[in-house]
């Protein structure tokens, strides 16, 4: 455990940890005589159990997961609630710390209210339009030499092929290192890190993922603490660059450490959600081969408007993949679900949960809610067109969350989406193997069960 956080004063100290008992006038669940054995059984189809206790017990529910009783809200009105948060009920920090603190510790979404609202507004101007249009040139240029090596290429399997290169993306436009074998090191530390903050044994024991993953924190730290003093003071491009340099609204610079630590946490926020997206949406343009041939045709037309590169500019024109993407995140979101935990009592659809109680608000179910989407499992983008999306809830659609911890890199992620078709689409073809199942693990970060084998055939 790491030492409270500086913000952690707006928790109150008695806190209470809800058991069954307080939980017990909820519907729900009833305890498991084994509860790894629920955690097990829940791991085999988060998507299919979820939905059933759904249909079963209404959307408020007590659940046991993990060893401990918690509470799930489901649909637009919930996710607004705890999202939007307007008095302050919900802890993000408190939600999140269980998964994330020993290797993530104090990133955005491990901090709360006014001290979340000064550091958020600080890491801001690393997304600002000019270092944005800088990032796009790096992706541009990745990208096409990634999927140079793609095209033409035998059967392969995309989502491993997709995280190398994320990654390699990520070295250049967040860390400003150049590709080679000192962004392989920093790769192979972070892959660690990732792998262990899902991982089920949560002590750094020898030879477990947990120990492999404090190995990759001690490496990236060492990284980032020998190179803020070359980028302090120094105009870069790169998102470390920007964070080095990025001062609070007294001016004053983050301290060495904060930067460790949201650097880490940034790298940790986009790399497994853009992969998972960006694997998402070729699953769903295979399937349907006439969204590819809609999708080219505006990247044809674009280019020929615009002549050549893609171009900040322009990524507004990109309307149809933008909506496929939308689409896709719908049925597949990235972050499926998200928790939080009550600092005081609340109500919800005359329900009252207590204090202290795990909270937990669900994309991926609300994302299929019939009375939200009609025809929920079809996949149809145009239900993203204006016109369609007028009426509709707010907080109905929210992969990248809402309120004040929505996620900070949205816009970025567009932007990867965006060139990645732009450089795969315009002259070539995904074309899924004749052996791919379809299937998608989809929990914590979803991700194709057999790796997505397909061919990227050139036109
Ligand atoms: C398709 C890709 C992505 C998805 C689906 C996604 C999803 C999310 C979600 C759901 C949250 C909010 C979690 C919560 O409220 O509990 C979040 C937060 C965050 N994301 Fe993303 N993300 C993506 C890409 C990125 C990228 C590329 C970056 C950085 C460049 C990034 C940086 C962050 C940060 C810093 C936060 C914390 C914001 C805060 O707490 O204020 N994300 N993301």
């Amino acid at each position: 455990m790491n030492a409270p956080h500086p913000s952690s004063a707006f928790i109150p100290a008695d806190l209470p940890e809800p058991t069954y008992a307080d939980l017990a006038h909820l519907p729900g669940m009833e305890p498991a005589r084994v509860p790894v054995l629920r955690t097990i059984d829940f791991l085999k189809d988060p998507l299919g159990r979820s939905a059933a206790m759904v249909e079963r017990y209404g959307r408020v529910f007590r659940r046991q997961d993990f060893g401990g009783w918690g509470v799930s809200l489901i649909g637009p009105e919930a996710n607004e609630l705890v999202m939007f948060n307007k008095d302050k009920i919900f802890s993000s920090s408190l939600g999140w710390n269980p998964v994330l603190e020993n290797l993530f510790p104090n990133g955005l979404m491990l901090m709360d209210f006014d001290e979340h609202r000064i550091h958020r507004k600080t890491l801001s101007v690393a997304f600002k339009t000019e270092p944005m249009k800088h990032y796009l040139g790096e992706l541009n240029s990745g990208i096409a030499r990634g999927i140079a090596k793609w095209s033409g290429a035998p059967t392969f399997k995309f989502y491993p092929a997709i995280k190398a290169l994320t990654l390699d993306l990520a070295a250049a436009s967040f860390l400003g290192v150049p590709w080679g074998p000192d962004g392989d090191k920093i790769n192979r530390a972070f892959v660690d890190m990732v792998l262990a903050s899902v991982a089920i044994v949560r002590k750094p024991l020898p030879l477990t993922q947990m120990r492999r993953g404090v190995k990759g924190r001690e490496f990236m730290s060492a990284f980032f603490a020998a190179e803020i003093p070359k980028r302090r003071g120094v105009a870069g491009d790169d998102i470390f660059s920007q964070v080095c340099n990025a001062t609070n609204d007294e001016g004053a610079l983050l301290t060495n450490q904060e930067i460790i630590d949201h650097m880490n946490f940034l790298m940790m926020a986009a790399h497994d959600t853009t992969t998972s997206a960006i694997t998402s949406l070729m699953h769903f343009l295979g399937q349907h081969p006439e969204w590819q041939d809609r999708v080219r045709d505006e990247i044809r037309a674009v280019k020929a408007e615009t002549g050549g590169e893609l171009t900040y500019e322009a990524l507004p024109k990109l309307e149809t993949i933008e909506m496929v993407f939308k689409e896709s995140l719908r049925l597949i979101p990235p972050v499926p679900s998200m928790p939080r935990r009550a600092l005081r009592e609340f109500t919800f659809m005359n329900h009252v949960i207590p204090a202290g109680s795990h909270v937990g608000i669900n994309p991926m179910i609300t994302h299929r809610l019939a009375d939200v989407w009609p025809e929920p499992e079809k996949f149809d983008p145009t239900r993203f067109t204006a016109e369609n999306s007028k009426g509709r809830h707010k907080y109905a659609w929210v992969p990248f969350g809402g309120g004040g911890h929505m996620c900070l890199g949205l816009h970025f992620a567009y932007m990867q989406v965006k060139s990645f078709f732009w450089h795969l689409l315009a002259d070539n073809r995904i074309v899924p193997a004749p052996e791919y199942k379809g299937q998608f693990i989809m929990f914590p970060i979803p991700k194709p069960r057999d790796g997505l084998p397909l061919r990227i055939e050139a036109l």
